[in-house]
């Protein structure tokens, strides 16, 4: 399963807790391989000013098509449930919505790099803007999408909620506001609910 939301929406952390939890593998994108924290340094250093939208989809795209070979199908294959930081769906919010790339672009260019790997559920954490901004002033110097500015980050939401309305099958919405602990208990709900044994993945489709 994925855990999928913007800039100070807690996601990494319930990442976390989920994947201790259920004694998962826990990645993460962009960099969740040696090659994909080469791209990952590229893609968030701040002094890339002048990275172009659909340069910046395709390194997004090739660090994916890296992770789901490299980390993610072996541990499937392995018979492991696997918990990730991001996937397709932040693709298809960041580059495909808040760039104005285009979302189906995006579905098709990501389909390409996970090869079909779509995750059995994906959790949005969603949080109220300004308590997103608290969360980030806290954690330190921002990055290249942290540095974005209000209205990008407004688009990445839109466009979150886009990709969960047209998913409603495979995506969750659920509030990220509160505490860790309260959090953590409407993530636990929701993925028994839906998932009962743990945090599978499957094959066949594009986010
Ligand atoms: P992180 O802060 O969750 O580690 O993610 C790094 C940044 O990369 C975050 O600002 C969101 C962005 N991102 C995209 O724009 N598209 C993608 O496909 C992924 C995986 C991340």
């Amino acid at each position: 399963m994925v855990f999928e939301g913007g800039e100070g929406s807690g996601k990494s952390t319930q990442a976390r807790l989920l994947a201790e939890r259920w004694n998962a593998v826990l990645s993460f994108e962009p960099g969740g391989t040696p090659i994909g924290a080469r791209l990952r340094e590229i893609l968030l250093d701040r002094a890339n000013t002048d990275l172009e939208p659909r340069a910046e989809a395709l390194l997004m795209a090739a660090d994916r098509a890296q992770h789901v070979a490299a980390v993610l199908r072996p541990a499937l294959n392995r018979g492991k449930d696997v918990v990730c930081d991001r996937f397709v769906g932040s693709s298809l919010a960041y580059q495909g919505h808040a760039r104005g790339l285009g979302v189906d672009e995006i579905a098709a260019i990501s389909a390409f790099a996970t090869d079909g790997l779509v995750p059995d559920l994906v959790v949005l954490l969603e949080v109220p803007a300004e308590e997103a901004q608290r969360r980030l002033a806290a954690a330190g110097k921002p990055d290249r999408f942290e540095s974005a500015g209000v209205e990008f980050h407004a688009q990445v939401a839109e466009g979150y909620r886009m990709v969960a309305a047209h998913n409603l099958d495979r995506w969750v919405v659920l509030d990220g506001s509160g505490s860790v602990d309260e959090v953590a208990e409407r993530i636990s709900a929701v993925v028994e609910d839906r998932l009962g044994s743990g945090p599978h993945a499957v094959a066949g489709g594009v986010s």
